[in-house]
């Protein structure tokens, strides 16, 4: 069966003083998680954040990364940087990255195939707007999304990525979808990863988690729809004690 993952998100928040402090309190209270827990933390955090969960059952990840291998992009960073650094999960797509700083679907594409080669486990991000929500087109916005996220990449690769449903308007913003809409909306994608793939790696292989105000309280109902195998924790992820209570769901 597939086995949950729950990632924190921390976006443009904590220096790395902040970071090993939070790290030290989230690693008693996240000892004997039964899913997978990853951080993702800004650039400037990531060498500490991965000494500090050494021999821990944290994970390290970045927050995005280049599609080229190196070369003339003032202020980017390559997958390699991030492999030698330690880190092994990076998140691709967040919608932030959207909608402020230009990244298509193609571009997601490049920097899955830059990863993947890397040997980094990309979190692909998926989800639709409110305007989208709204006008009905939400099943074909996360599946645009999807095929285009995984164009050209290998059935072999299925094991090293995730997908994290973000509806847009969830995000910071303290709605959440219903466990129901996230799972039929989750559900689609999966279907979408199906066709692309086989049934059986879509229902095997492939993990999906939710993101969008997931926190403590709601974290035990999302996890419980069949669907929905984790969440991309975005706000409750830079609390060492409310991340904890959502990775112990
Ligand atoms: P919030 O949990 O703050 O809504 O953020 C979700 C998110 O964007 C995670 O990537």
């Amino acid at each position: 069966m597939r086995k949950p993952i729950i990632a924190g998100n921390w976006k443009m928040n904590n220096t790395i003083a902040e970071t090993k402090a939070l790290v030290k309190d989230l690693i008693p209270l996240v000892k004997d998680a039964k899913c997978d827990v990853v951080i993702c933390t800004p650039y400037t955090d990531l060498a500490a954040a991965v000494e500090a969960t050494q021999g821990t059952n944290i994970k390290v990840g970045a927050e995005n990364v280049h599609w080229a291998e190196k070369g003339a992009f003032t202020g980017e960073i390559s997958a390699k940087m991030l492999v030698e650094l330690g880190v092994e999960y990076v998140i691709i797509g967040h919608s932030e990255r959207r909608q402020y700083f230009g990244e298509t679907d193609e571009t997601v594409n490049a920097r899955m195939k830059a990863a993947l080669a890397a040997g980094l486990k990309p979190i692909v991000c998926v989800g639709e707007t409110l305007e989208e929500r709204e006008s009905g087109k939400t099943e074909e916005v996360v599946t645009r999304q999807t095929v285009a996220a995984f164009k050209d990449i290998d059935k072999d690769e299925l094991d090293n990525i995730v997908i994290a449903y973000e509806p847009v308007w969830a995000i910071g913003t303290g709605k959440t979808a219903t466990a129901e809409d996230a799972n039929d909306t989750i559900k689609v994608i999966r279907d979408t990863m199906a066709k692309l793939y086989c049934p059986k790696c879509a229902e095997d292989r492939v993990r999906i988690q939710y993101g969008g105000s997931m926190n403590p309280k709601n974290a035990s109902e999302l996890m419980a729809m069949p669907e929905i195998d984790g969440g991309l924790i975005g706000g409750a992820s830079l609390k060492a004690e409310d991340f904890s209570k959502v990775v112990n769901f």
